[in-house]
């Protein structure tokens, strides 16, 4: 995964490269490193550790010039060591490299490199690449560049730098995202568009097999192939920085959830020619694929219920990593329906490009326009929701399921019905956020002292059961499991035991009472029931009433407010930092 930044421009590289760093740090934050030049010194801090604490110590923003790279890691390939971290430097120290990706022939390369005798001081795959660029400088960096990047296997964005040719950054990218920021008199280029907003809102996406050298006053683009000179179309970024920062709340987690009625509404914003063209070509489609990873792939759960329920589309939703078994197989008449929010997940396009190669159309619901899977795509819908900075994924997910909600109505000819049935949820939203809050976080400090919990849920509802159980697991480390109420007898009850807090997903809809038997089967052998409902129900332990509401498919919208909450809070009460759960990172760009 990981995040890189590169700059080069008037301004104090330190600084900004720390700063952007931080911005990035939800793509990985076991290690960070910068790297800056002035004139002809490069000079690189790098270690171990959360960003904050690494400036505390390396004191980034005193590093001297004003061009350099910095990298932010989530380790794949060696341990979490400062020798790890990046940047890397070849064996002169002149070149230094960050990169986000696998390298997939690292070892073959390093045995290479190290027979004509480099010296290797990391354990990392990145490693080869200074090494191999130092092996082709023959005095010009970018074909140095070009020539490393062609023994390359796997996937990579990399940023380049040389002591010899101070003034100039080489940018090259196959698979993991890399864009380039144009300013005035100063360059950017990084793996979003996070950390650059804030400076220029121009950005060029560089699409696989591509390449840029930058100056701070100029960006050529390059194909990697042939290293022939590109022409490249800006595109404008539509958000701000004031949308990437906190605003107040203790974290971006809490800030995101509260941001959903604002979401709900955004949703509704589509452009209408798209989306009914959208709803006609998954209508006619002959096999419809939905391929997405993990709170993304609930939303698609979600959304095969409300496609079939509302429009009678039926869909096969599939999770991406398992998905690329399958996708070789897929036939033309096939559209596979990518869901993610970053547009970036790494399985999710190894699916999207092998079945396209076999004739299938590709389609998306994405957040992140310009994203690789909305390049991808031939026509995408946007949830609008602004930058989710949080890992655990919460507004993104409620965007996504409106797109669904909309979607299904469009197919079925009823569009106006669910804008406005989504005007009216966001008020909802709005309500339970402003009522419930205080009880959620008692929950969730009861729930930070256990060990395990369970939700319940049909139909539907079965999908928040997946997804709570998931906020839970993800931020609190608290064991959770989402599972079909259905399926409680065939394993799962065995483990229930007195104070087992379930969590059952029961509004009045049309798993109501199946679903509820369940959850008294469950007490009856000492569970604590916590009833997600818009109805009291006396079998609840603990009654967590959803608000009333017009049509049945709006509960898991709901019904999902109190669990993200429940989850937030039970982290913060564990002492944990919600928005960056261990081991985890918010785009997984790597298989
Ligand atoms: C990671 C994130 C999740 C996200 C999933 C899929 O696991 O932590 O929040 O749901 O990736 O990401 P995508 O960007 O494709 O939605």
């Amino acid at each position: 995964m990981c995040g890189i930044i590169g700059y080069i421009g008037a301004r104090p590289a330190g600084a900004l490269l720390f700063k952007g760093l931080k911005r990035l740090e939800y793509r990985g934050y076991d290690s960070a490193g910068v790297a800056t030049l002035d004139g002809g010194k490069l000079e690189i801090r790098k270690d171990a550790g959360k960003i904050s604490e690494l400036d505390e110590k390396l004191h980034f923003e005193s590093m001297a010039g004003s061009m350099g790279i910095a990298h932010t890691r989530w380790a794949t390939h060696g341990g979490v060591t400062r020798e790890n971290a990046h940047p890397h430097a070849d064996c002169s120290g002149a070149i230094a490299i960050v990169h986000n990706g696998i390298i997939e022939n690292f070892q073959e390369l390093k045995a290479e490199l190290a027979a004509k005798g480099h010296s290797f001081k990391s354990e990392t795959d990145s490693e080869v690449i200074a090494h191999l660029i130092e092996d082709n400088y023959k005095g010009d960096l970018e074909k140095a560049a070009f020539e490393a990047a062609k023994r390359l296997r796997g996937s990579f964005a990399v940023l380049a730098v040389s002591a010899k040719e101070p003034g100039k950054i080489v940018c090259f990218k196959r698979e993991s995202p890399l864009l380039v920021g144009l300013g005035n008199g100063e360059m950017f280029a990084a793996s979003d568009a996070t950390p650059i907003v804030e400076y220029t809102r121009r950005v060029v996406f560089l699409e696989d097999g591509e390449a840029a050298a930058l100056t701070k006053d100029s960006a050529k683009f390059y194909s990697l192939d042939d290293w022939k000179p590109l022409e490249k179309k800006a595109s404008t970024v539509e958000w701000s920085a004031e949308d990437a920062g906190k605003n107040g709340y203790s974290h971006f987690m809490l800030k995101e959830i509260f941001e959903q009625p604002q979401a709900l509404k955004a949703v509704i914003a589509q452009d209408e020619k798209n989306l009914a063209a959208f709803a006609e070509e998954l209508k006619k489609a002959k096999r419809v694929i939905a391929v997405a990873c993990g709170t993304a792939r609930h939303s698609a759960v979600i959304g095969k219920h409300m496609l079939d329920r509302v429009a009678g589309k039926d869909i096969e939703v599939l999770i991406a990593s398992e998905f690329e078994y399958f996708a070789d197989r897929v036939e033309p008449g096939t559209i596979v329906l990518a869901v993610s929010q970053s547009g970036e997940t790494a399985d999710v396009l190894d699916g999207l490009r092998r079945s396209k190669a076999k004739g299938a159309r590709i389609m998306s619901i994405v957040n992140v326009k310009g994203s690789s899977i909305d390049r991808l795509s031939e026509r995408s819908l946007y949830l609008n929701c602004g930058p989710e900075i949080a890992v655990a994924s919460t507004k993104a997910f409620m965007a996504q399921c409106a797109v669904f909600y909309l979607l299904a109505h469009a197919m079925a000819g009823k569009l106006e019905k669910a804008e406005g049935d989504l005007r009216l949820l966001s008020g909802l939203v709005q309500q339970e956020l402003d009522a419930a809050n205080g009880k959620m976080k008692e929950i969730g400090e009861e729930l930070a002292k256990k060990q395990n919990a369970y939700y319940l849920g049909r139909g539907v509802n079965y999908a928040i059961a997946l997804e709570g159980a998931l906020k839970l697991k993800e931020i609190s480390y608290v064991h959770a499991e989402g599972m079909p109420a259905g399926e409680l007898k065939h394993g799962t009850l065995a483990l229930i035991e007195k104070g087992t807090p379930v969590f059952l997903l029961n509004p009045e809809d049309y798993t109501y009472y199946e679903s509820l038997s369940n959850g008294i089967e469950t007490r009856a052998r000492g569970a604590k029931l916590f009833g997600l409902s818009n109805k009291e129900n006396k079998a609840y332990d603990e009654w967590i009433r959803l608000p009333e509401t017009i049509d049945a498919l709006l509960y898991p919208f709901l019904s999902i407010v109190p669990l993200q909450l429940i989850a937030y809070y039970a982290a913060v009460a564990r002492g944990n930092d919600p928005d960056k759960p261990r081991n985890l990172a918010k785009s997984v760009t790597v298989k």
